[in-house]
């Protein structure tokens, strides 16, 4: 499969009163052609940091320190700023975490549609009425009948919300689509429906997406390859099924230890132990060692690095390096 999207030592900071707070730290990550990668981890772990570093989206406290991010071969961080907006929409696009904001309250939705598709036809004056045409057409796709194309977000349902927001974000074709949590505050039954919908578009649409979720077995279900975040790090990669199955970290251990397990009523969800870290006072050694079972001594001295454990797999702990001495 070729790359579509390398990413190599992204670092991300918040400026705040207390200190910076680095929220991405020294991301690297790889999203091949037709890809699907799942992003994974608590709350505060800096899935959606990541998800708007990469769209160049990030703002003030924030800001990018450093990395690189090529898309299609094209570095985005060298870009001019002002040549971002033609590559947002076009070449890789966001459904963003807070779907409802994403649209305009006064505004129907086959407009805002068709707004998202003239902001990117450039030379002549964009055909409004062609555009609204294509709007329509993108929201058929997404499920959504033809007399509510005129409705306003507010007279829709939430799932029908989010289908407009998707319709959005796939109106020019991109090649990559960041979806952070875009199924969260809805039902489980529309959470599915929505998750087969990007599924279909993905698969109709040769689309590259990074999935971002808190839902491990979300992320396992749809993603090709999951990344777990733990305190702004990449801290296991790999094929789902693996990484699901037979986790690496012990981090991912606990995630997929605290998932409630329906049919098998003998094991009892674990929460996770530990409150998840402060950012601005990280421990020595390896982020996750006040919370980790299998910590041993050498964990408060080394920083371990994300490496590869297995072929096509890569965990960033210190119980990994010892077996492969
Ligand atoms: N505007 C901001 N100012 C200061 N710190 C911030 C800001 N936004 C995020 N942070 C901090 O950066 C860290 C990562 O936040 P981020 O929102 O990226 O996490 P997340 O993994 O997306 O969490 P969630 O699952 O809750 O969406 C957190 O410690 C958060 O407190
Ligand atoms: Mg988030």
């Amino acid at each position: 499969m070729s790359v579509l999207l390398e990413v190599r030592d992204l670092d991300a900071v918040y400026h705040t009163p207390e200190g910076p707070v680095r929220a991405v730290d020294g991301v690297d990550l790889t999203v091949g052609r037709g890809e699907v990668l799942g992003i994974v981890g608590e709350s505060g772990s800096g899935k959606t940091t990541l998800a708007m570093s990469l769209m160049r989206l990030i703002k003030p406290p924030g800001r990018i320190l450093g990395g690189s991010v090529m898309l299609d071969g094209e570095d985005l961080f060298r870009l001019r700023r002002s040549q971002m907006p033609a590559r947002r929409g076009r070449d890789l696009a966001l459904i963003p975490q807070s779907a409802m904001h994403a649209l305009n309250p006064v505004i129907p939705v086959d407009r805002q549609v068709a707004e998202a598709i003239t902001a990117h036809q450039t030379g002549r004056k964009a055909n409004r009425k062609s555009a609204l045409h294509a709007a329509r057409e993108r929201l058929e796709e997404v499920g959504i009948p033809p007399e509510r194309h005129r409705a306003y977000p507010h007279e829709l349902s939430g799932g029908m919300r989010q289908r407009c927001v998707v319709a959005m974000a796939v109106a020019n074709r991109p090649k990559l689509i960041i979806a952070d949590e875009p199924v969260s505050g809805l039902d489980v039954v529309v959470q599915a429906r929505i998750l087969r919908l990007i599924s279909t578009l993905r698969e109709s649409h040769g689309l590259s997406m990074i999935l971002v979720s808190h839902d491990l077995p979300t992320v396992a279900r749809v993603c090709d390859r999951i990344a777990v975040m733990y305190a702004g790090r990449i801290v296991e990669v790999g094929g789902s099924g693996a990484v699901f199955e037979n986790p690496l970290h012990p981090y991912t251990r606990a995630l997929v230890e605290a998932i409630p397990r329906m049919h098998s009523p003998g094991q009892t969800p674990q929460p996770i132990p530990g409150d998840p870290p402060d950012l601005h006072d990280l421990p020595s050694g390896c982020n996750f060692r006040p919370r980790c079972p299998r910590a041993f001594s050498d964990c408060a001295e080394v920083d371990p690095s994300l490496e590869e454990v297995e072929p096509g797999r890569r965990a960033a702990c210190l119980l990994h390096k010892d077996e492969r001495r």
